[in-house]
């Protein structure tokens, strides 16, 4: 699978005490005892892998209230815009977040790209109410849940749909309040490919 996951940016945005809260929990995991071999890094990547790391830049979290700045703070968090922006080389392509088209191997074969979700009415979400919005992701909540496949030799997705759905209604609903501040781009994305449209 490509690499996608700049994921420590974005919990280096989230308030100190929210960044706590997932410490605390991941401590009351249980232990276990297996070692994992220690990781080697080649030339040059040994020297560059101490380069990346960056100081956080933590934020406070905007009040509950404030729809819109509460659902940019989950969706950052969520690392949304991470997998709906094309990327070069792993590194997301700035203007073009939240486009989509990003593209994931599958490991059934073909590949996948993610969703426009802009605010675009053809291409993007831009017909999705809050209701459909909200009902997509609890859709996924009840475990034994299976999406149709898609297509007959390549159903899968990456999009994290059974671990969103687990998130409170209100946090949906201010996702999705964010989201509506999205301009609109027009951009049609086919979702399975069976080659690369990657250049
Ligand atoms: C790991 C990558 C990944 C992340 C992270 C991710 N998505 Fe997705 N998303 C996808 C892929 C791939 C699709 C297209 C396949 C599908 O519908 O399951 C998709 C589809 C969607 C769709 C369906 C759009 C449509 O037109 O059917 C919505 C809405 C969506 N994502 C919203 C979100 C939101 C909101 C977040 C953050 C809470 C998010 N995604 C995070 C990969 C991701």
């Amino acid at each position: 699978m490509q690499k996608y996951s700049e994921q420590y940016t974005y919990i280096g945005k989230m308030d100190r005490e929210d960044v706590y809260s997932i410490i605390a929990y991941i401590r009351t995991l249980k232990a276990d005892p297996s070692e994992p071999k220690e990781s080697v890094s080649n030339f040059p990547m040994n020297f560059i892998i101490h380069l990346i790391p960056q100081k956080p830049n933590f934020t406070t979290k905007p009040d509950e209230k404030d729809i819109v700045k509460y659902g940019a703070y989950v969706a950052n968090q969520a690392g949304c815009v991470e997998c709906h922006t094309p990327d070069e080389k792993g590194q997301i392509i700035p203007g073009k977040e939240w486009q989509g088209n990003r593209e994931f191997m599958l490991p059934t074969g073909g590949y996948i790209h993610t969703s426009n979700i802009t605010q675009d009415v053809e291409t993007g979400i831009g017909k999705w109410t809050e209701e459909q919005f909200v009902r997509k992701f609890k859709s996924y909540a009840d475990s034994n849940y299976k999406p149709a496949p898609v297509d007959k030799n390549t159903y899968n997705t990456f999009m994290p749909w059974s671990y969103y759905a687990g998130m409170k209604e209100t946090d949906l609903k201010a996702i999705y309040a964010y989201l509506k501040t999205i301009k609109p781009v027009s951009n049609k994305v086919d979702k399975f490919t069976l080659a690369s449209i990657k250049k």
